[in-house]
């Protein structure tokens, strides 16, 4: 099989999970060098033995990226390290519900420093980076795939500052990919419903109880489903840049 990313390199934010971790890995299957940001080194650190022995390459990069200096040290460290940045996945990101009246302020907070703040951040540090990879060989073309959400696309009550970040998301994409498209910088967003991740258990037991009340007994997406389309759109041709993605489980209404 090709491996359609040879010699390029990508940095995935939150791999040390769910989506990130699922999509680090897709990237390095197709050829890709991966640098691999989150907080959590440990796993880290164990995403990268297995890209490795899987004969890839991977570069810990242990960074919270709600804070810009943090996030822009983890865009140099990768270009230091692998020589490079084609691919910025934009992945990281927390979702706490709940009524908003009674909201936790530093909840809401917390969301819009990783969901925008840490988005916008890596973002901004790697722009440079990726107008050159898209100026140069081996492809001349380079992605940011931002990860929004199906609450991105349409409101939920419970939702309301999740959803507010995810809106966001897209019209920063949006933006942005009128802005770099000259360039050939393609930006796309990503919006997946329910996938069966760690993310919902960062809710107290009682959101978590509505949530799966208000979901279902569904088959939900795994995140190789997410990792897949990732794949998908930064593998298009030069002149493709698939813009928006919606991708839900089957089942969800
Ligand atoms: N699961 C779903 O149903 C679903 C649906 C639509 C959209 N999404 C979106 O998909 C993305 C990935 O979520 P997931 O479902 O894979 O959940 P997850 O397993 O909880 O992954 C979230 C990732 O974000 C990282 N992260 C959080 N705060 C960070 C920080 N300050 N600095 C660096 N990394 C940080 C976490 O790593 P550390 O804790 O190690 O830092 C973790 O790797 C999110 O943007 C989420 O909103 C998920």
């Amino acid at each position: 099989m090709t491996r359609r990313l040879e010699g390029t390199v990508a940095l995935v934010t939150g791999a040390s999970s769910g989506i990130g971790h699922a999509t680090a890995l897709e990237l390095a299957r197709e050829g890709a060098s991966v640098a691999l940001v989150g907080r959590r080194e440990d796993r880290l650190t164990d995403l990268a033995g297995e890209i490795s022995t899987a004969g890839g390459n991977a570069l810990v990069v242990p960074a919270d990226i709600t804070d810009a200096q943090a996030a822009a040290e983890a865009v140099e460290r990768t270009v230091e390290g692998l020589g490079r940045l084609d691919t910025l996945v934009n992945n990281a990101g927390l979702m706490l519900l709940g009524p908003a009246p009674s909201a936790d302020l530093n909840d809401w907070r917390r969301m819009i420093d990783i969901n925008l703040m840490g988005l916008m951040y890596s973002t901004h540090a790697a722009i440079p980076h990726l107008v050159k990879a898209a100026a140069d060989q081996p492809r001349q073309v380079a992605d940011i795939v931002n990860i929004g959400s199906l609450a991105g696309r349409g409101a939920f009550a419970m939702s309301a500052v999740y959803c507010a970040t995810k809106f966001g998301v897209g019209a920063f994409s949006e933006a942005l990919r009128q802005e770099l498209a000259r360039q050939h910088v393609r930006v796309s967003v990503v919006e997946p419903g329910s996938v069966d991740t760690e993310l919902r258990t960062h809710n107290t037991a009682v959101v978590q109880q509505q949530l799966a009340t208000a979901i279902g007994e569904i088959d939900r997406l795994q995140s190789q489903d997410i990792a897949d389309t990732v794949g998908y759109i930064v593998t298009r041709p030069r002149h493709v840049n698939v813009a928006e993605l919606l991708v839900r489980p089957t089942e969800q209404i």
